[in-house]
């Protein structure tokens, strides 16, 4: 098992003793719930980083809905062991009021790209995002930083927050990894009824088979699911959709000939 740490004293100690070694630093910033997704990004940082963090905390600023976060999955032992499976040196797990000494009366906002898909769905959500983002490189300082490209919004924020605020991180952005019916791998997929779990994965192959956003949310919506949205931006479709009450979220790259 790796090492734990829960409080700021402890994580700054291990942290100037990791940069005095001269020791490069990845981070995947996690909500806990850990899937093949998460082991993905961690993998990754150990092939590429000398000290592999993981954090796991669940935020609460990022949820616009208090029964999302109720429900939200909570392993962390299991998270633990499968991080250091993967390769993670360290589980990070502060608490919230270890993350958030000033309850929240600072915050990091952004007023364009997060304005619009997930964000005018998600009151709130990009700004909680942000800033536990901003504070969790401002204490871990990594070299380099470990994003699934499923939150493809969010991934596109992030590197837009590091390349306002001029942070020295390096967003490396990893692809979404899916079940082998195209179901994008998510902590939320664990709450889907059996029945759920079975038509979820129309939601990947309309996104992917649709020639344009408008057909992909037509053909959802007569096979009897809830879309919230299914929007082109840039080269990439997104979509939001509810399924037995659980809320998921997906993104394919745009085919050239549509
Ligand atoms: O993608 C997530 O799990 C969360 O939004 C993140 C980046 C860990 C911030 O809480």
């Amino acid at each position: 098992m790796n090492a734990l740490i829960e409080t700021l004293e402890s994580w700054i100690d291990y942290r100037d003793d990791v940069t005095a070694s001269g020791l490069s630093i990845g981070f995947v910033p996690t909500m806990g719930a850990l899937h093949e997704g998460h082991l993905e990004l961690i993998r990754k940082a150990r092939q590429e980083t000398d000290c592999v963090v993981v954090s796991v905390f669940l935020n609460p600023t990022q949820f616009n809905d208090p029964k999302d976060y109720e429900q939200y999955p909570k392993t962390l032992d299991r998270d633990r062991e499968l991080a250091a499976d993967a390769g993670a040196d360290v589980v990070l797990a502060p608490s919230k009021d270890v993350l958030y000494p000033d309850g929240y009366n600072y915050k990091i906002c952004e007023s364009h790209l997060s304005s619009f898909m997930e964000g005018e769905h998600r009151p709130g959500h990009f700004d909680g995002v942000l800033t536990i983002v901003m504070k969790l490189f401002n204490l871990v300082k990594p070299d380099r930083a470990y994003f699934g490209e499923k939150d493809f919004q969010q991934l596109k924020l992030i590197e837009g927050m590091v390349e306002a605020f001029f942070l020295k991180t390096k967003v490396v952005a990893v692809p979404t990894v899916r079940e082998s019916d195209g179901l994008a791998m998510s902590s939320r997929n664990a709450l889907l009824t059996e029945e759920g779990r079975k038509r979820a994965p129309v939601f990947h192959q309309n996104l992917t088979a649709q020639k344009t956003a408008d057909e992909a949310r037509e053909a959802l919506t007569k096979e009897g699911i809830n879309v919230e949205y299914v929007e082109d931006y840039e080269d990439r479709r997104l979509g939001a959709v509810v399924i037995d009450n659980v809320r998921l979220i997906d993104n394919v790259a745009i085919k050239n000939s549509i």
